[in-house]
């Protein structure tokens, strides 16, 4: 096989890796062998490319390479886990701004015509409204701006109007005949767009919009593909483009949300009647003494871990207090749902880290049904996911979203610092439940205490 054509190997062998990469990350059990095939998949597209003809000189590659380490490599190391969302909308920033700028190099380049123009006007849309966009959500994410939507009246007719100009300048340019001002002005109204289409978003939406985003930079690349007629390009940014509408659907559903409302809906804003109130009611305490002797006496504890327990990273603590317990013949299971924590699969990362088995984690619809029969509920720093108004209030800004009936076991006992809300910003009538035990405290201190306090078996 010739140096010339091994590159066509290299991207058969890629998008082969790719295809299965995706399909090992559906199950905890292959997810590791899944990015492990992504990045393989990924190195043999990269060697590909490095081996291709067109390539003149890898100076400035190089150089691309050392930059883009340099940012790359620390943000991966240093971003702490519950910045996942963050680091993920910076990444699609980089991928999308990079085909929007490779579309109009090529827009001056070649100036290419008929199909591989459309493709290319279709990628730097993308491109470049994605890049803002994701730029803008890691901004609210950051909490560097405002994370509550911004609204005005009449938005939703600015930002199409907008986004119709910039479509009109688009298949002008595609046609033919556009004066020069047309190709700059279409990206200035694309990158407008971009912040535009955030603004209106507020921080509870932000991760299914980023989930989106992640789709919409798919399809720039996928665009890009088209334009520079090439297939693995195609067939990435189609897997990336697919996969991230789907996980949006997803996350969609598990909050009870429909798209139009993420995306126009301004979700964020808590009403007076639902927003946490300070007023004292009263809620029913026990130490780490306590709750060590209900468990130990327990026949089955369901386990459920939130966005808490990521923060605390108590994830290490609460294998060795299920050890002990399962060790005294209790029944240990874990309730996971699908937005727990700040990104999907937030809490099966954390536990899979902690080498808690896959048997024990359940999804929501197939635990649910299990806590009448469950001695202890224990809640690790979840809030809204366990919040019984979602079922009930009306007014609720999470009602209809499906919950955790951790409320239906025999005793809930819920470690947390405070009283405070959780990322919906309202208060939670379980607390005030007169079979729940609040149990103040940091949740990797708290389990830790429980641990030591957990009476020798007999
Ligand atoms: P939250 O409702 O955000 O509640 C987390 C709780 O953890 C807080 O009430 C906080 O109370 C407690 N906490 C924080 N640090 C702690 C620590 N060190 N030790 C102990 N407790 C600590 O979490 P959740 O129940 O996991 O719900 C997730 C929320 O995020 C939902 O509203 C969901 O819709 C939203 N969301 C999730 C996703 C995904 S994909 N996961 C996407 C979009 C939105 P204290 O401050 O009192 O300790």
């Amino acid at each position: 096989m010739s140096v010339e054509h091994f590159w066509q190997y290299a991207y058969i062998v890629a998008a082969v890796l790719i295809i299965l990469s995706i399909k090992w990350l559906n199950s905890p059990a292959t997810a590791r062998r899944g990015v492990q095939a992504g990045q393989i998949g990924m190195l043999f597209a990269v060697i590909g490319t490095l081996l291709r003809h067109e390539v003149m000189s890898y100076q400035w590659i190089l150089i691309a390479f050392v930059i883009g380490s340099a940012v790359g490599a620390p943000l991966a190391y240093l971003m702490p886990m519950t910045a996942v969302p963050q680091l993920t909308a910076l990444s699609h920033a980089f991928g999308a701004v990079a085909a929007a700028l490779v579309g109009t190099a090529e827009y001056y380049r070649h100036y290419p015509t008929g199909f591989q123009m459309a493709a290319l006007v279709i990628e730097t849309l993308l491109g470049y409204l994605t890049f803002t966009a994701s730029i803008a959500a890691f901004a609210k994410l950051q909490e560097l701006i405002p994370t509550r939507p911004l609204t005005y009246k009449g938005q939703n007719i600015v930002n199409l109007g907008l986004f119709a100009v910039a479509v009109l300048l688009g298949v002008w340019t595609v046609v033919g005949g556009a004066p020069g001002w047309a190709f700059p002005a279409f990206v200035v109204l694309s990158l407008l767009f971009g912040v535009l289409l955030i603004i209106p978003i507020g921080g509870g939406d932000m991760p299914t919009v980023i989930a989106l985003l992640n789709s919409y930079a798919g399809m720039a690349a996928a665009a890009m593909g088209f334009a520079l007629n090439n297939r693995l390009l195609i067939i990435a940014g189609a897997l990336n483009a697919a996969s991230g509408f789907i996980l949006s659907v997803v996350m969609c559903k598990a909050m009870n949300r429909s798209f139009t409302n993420v995306l126009f809906g301004a979700f964020g804003q808590v009403t007076e009647s639902t927003a946490a109130t300070t007023t004292a009611k009263p809620v029913r305490t026990a130490t780490a003494e306590d709750a060590a002797s209900i468990l130990a006496t327990s026949r089955k504890v369901v386990i459920v871990p939130g966005y808490g327990m990521a923060v605390a990273q108590a994830q290490h603590k609460v294998r060795e207090l299920t050890d002990m317990l399962v060790k005294r013949g209790v029944d240990v299971q874990f309730a996971i749902h699908p937005v727990a924590g700040r990104m999907p699969g937030h809490m099966n990362v954390l536990l899979a880290e902690a080498d808690i088995s896959y048997d024990r984690l359940h999804e929501m619809e197939d635990i649910n049904p299990e806590f009448t029969e469950t001695d202890v509920a224990l809640v690790i720093g979840a809030n809204d996911v366990v919040n019984p108004a979602a079922r009930h209030d009306t007014a609720s800004p999470i009602y209809g979203m499906p919950i955790l009936d951790v409320d239906k076991a025999q005793t809930v006992m819920v470690i947390k610092r405070s009283m405070n809300p959780g990322f919906a910003g309202i208060d939670n009538e379980l607390y005030y439940n007169d079979r729940t035990l609040m149990l103040f405290g940091d949740a990797k201190g708290f389990v830790s205490e429980i641990v030591k306090e957990m009476p020798k078996a007999a």
